[in-house]
């Protein structure tokens, strides 16, 4: 299975690093995928659209705003084609620069939004209330008592199933929380994340587990 990453940030890499080794190609979409490529290791980097071409799943990491306010729209807009039948994984979160809740156009989370750009896209919401530096191979492997959980949301069964396994591979414990709509809850849960290290001081290293009793 051929993963592009779209986005070569904290994120992008991140999971790029974690998938390297396990039995996916994987691949980079880019902006500037000539300046970026010296950095990544994978099967493959090029533009957004070359990625989004080349993958079999695609994962969105890059800003949901930025500084036009419609940075993950303009990103989106025209893989359209290339992403019709594949599944997106969201990543992402919708937040202005100063990490404060971005308003949304028509939608109440970024994930639905996104349908609305990519109708023809399975859209799976997954490792957006998972901080960057939780995923890394010495955290994931050592660094909890319990692997920390990978919530994940979407409307497509068989999608979620492959995201899922995914997820378990990376070392995260997958919980599926429904349907896309419930992103608006996985996306309020980032910005509690983010309150809780960033506001509250409690740091990045920290992810939530959701567990059962016996
Ligand atoms: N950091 C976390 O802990 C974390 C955790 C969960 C979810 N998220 C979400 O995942 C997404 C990516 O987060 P991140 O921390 O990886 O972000 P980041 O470090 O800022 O990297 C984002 C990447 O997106 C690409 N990009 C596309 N348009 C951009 C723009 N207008 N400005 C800047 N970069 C742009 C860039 O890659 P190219 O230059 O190669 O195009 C950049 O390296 C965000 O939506 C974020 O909310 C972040």
């Amino acid at each position: 299975m051929k993963i592009a990453i779209l986005g070569t940030g904290a994120v992008g890499q991140r999971l790029g690093h974690l998938l390297a080794p396990l039995a996916y190609s994987v691949g980079f979409g880019s902006r500037n995928p000539t300046a970026k490529a010296p950095e990544l290791a994978g099967d493959f980097i090029g533009s957004y659209h070359e990625a989004a071409v080349w993958a079999d799943v695609a994962v969105l990491a890059v800003p949901w705003a930025g500084e036009s306010g419609r940075n993950a729209q303009d990103i989106v807009h025209p893989l359209a084609g290339p992403l019709a039948g594949k599944i997106l994984i969201d990543a992402t979160n919708p937040l202005q620069p100063d990490w404060s809740p971005a308003p949304l156009d028509a939608s109440q989370s970024a994930a639905e939004e996104l349908t609305r750009w990519l109708p023809h896209t399975r859209v799976v919401k997954a490792f957006n209330t998972v901080f960057a530096d939780v995923m890394t191979p010495a955290l994931l492997d050592r660094g909890f008592a319990h692997p920390p959980t990978a919530f994940l949301c979407g409307d497509d069964p068989a999608a979620k199933e492959t995201v899922s396994q995914l997820a378990q591979a990376l070392g995260f414990d997958p919980v599926d929380a429904g349907a896309l709509v419930n992103a608006r809850y996985l996306e309020g849960m980032a910005h509690l994340n983010i309150q809780l290290a960033v506001a509250m001081q409690g740091g990045t290293r920290a992810a939530f587990r959701y567990m059962r009793a016996r």
